[in-house]
């Protein structure tokens, strides 16, 4: 399947530590800011379907505010309970300062 690349945001919107909550074409995607890496996942927690909005970082993974599984952000593993499947992870890249986010992945 070939890329279908969508234009979601501008760099200066995502925050360093609570990232930034998107919607493109009708899916929730988070994107988060790594020093200079960005990753975007889906906006839903494997625990409970929760908004990963207002989720910090720790290293290259995302901790869900409800109740702290955390996720890394580029697998998308559950890296700490209560969540144990995945969450989806998709590609991003940046032009200048515009991000893009394959909504193919
Ligand atoms: S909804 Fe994310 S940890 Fe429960």
């Amino acid at each position: 399947m070939s890329p279908r690349w969508v234009a979601v945001a501008q760099v200066q919107e995502v925050h360093a530590q609570s990232g930034l909550v998107v919607e493109a074409e009708g899916e929730f995607i988070a994107i988060y800011r790594v020093d200079d890496s960005f990753y975007a996942v889906e906006d839903r927690c494997s625990h409970d379907g929760g908004s990963l909005e207002g989720g910090h970082t720790i290293g290259d993974q995302v901790v869900c505010p409800r109740h702290g599984a955390r996720f890394c952000l580029r697998t998308g593993a559950a890296t700490k309970a209560p969540a144990y499947a995945p969450i989806t992870v998709y590609p991003i890249k940046r032009e200048q300062d515009q991000l893009w986010v394959d909504l193919n992945r």
